[in-house]
């Protein structure tokens, strides 16, 4: 079962970073805001919530990486993903769906655009420095 789930989880992070830098992208380069751009703001969105929900579950229940016993917060593993992970990715959350709701919102486009730039691009830096990567060796993560 966390078999199926880390690998849907792992590999949605490519989508979810594809789609973010490419929001962030449409904010810096366009001028009128259209709606594709809404709609690539929405899907990097969606993808983040459904990382959300998968996390969880395997948070909870699947992975064998968090584990609560006595002195977890020494181990590295049980450390990055038991708090780490979860924080940073919480916030990067927090922040892309404030940003997506703020730029709904806002009156006009260079508006709708900035607040793609700043809260996208905050939560994108977080993501990348929250993603167990391969090179992390003690953290067992794999690129897809
Ligand atoms: C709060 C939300 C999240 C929670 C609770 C969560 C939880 C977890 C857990 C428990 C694991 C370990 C799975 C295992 O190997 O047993 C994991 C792995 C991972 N997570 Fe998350 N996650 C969250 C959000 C995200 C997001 C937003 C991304 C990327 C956009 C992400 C990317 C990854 C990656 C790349 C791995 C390693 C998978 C592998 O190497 O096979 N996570 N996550």
């Amino acid at each position: 079962m966390n078999s199926i789930l880390n690998h849907t989880h792992s590999g949605l992070r490519w989508i979810a970073l594809m789609l973010i830098l490419w929001a962030i992208a449409n904010a810096f380069t366009a001028k009128t805001y259209e709606k594709k751009h809404k709609m690539i703001n929405l899907f990097a969105l969606i993808t983040m919530h459904t990382q959300l929900l998968i996390g969880l579950v395997q948070y909870f229940f699947t992975s064998s990486k968090t584990n609560f016993s006595a002195g977890w917060m020494k181990v590295e593993l049980y450390r990055f993903f038991g708090m780490e992970h979860l924080l940073g990715m919480l916030i990067a959350i927090v922040l892309i769906t404030m940003g997506y709701s703020k730029s709904k919102k806002a009156a006009t486009d260079a508006e709708k655009f900035k607040k793609i730039k700043v809260f996208y691009l905050i939560g994108f830096i977080l993501i990348v420095a929250s993603i167990p990567w391969p090179f992390r060796t003690a953290l067992g993560g794999s690129w897809f």
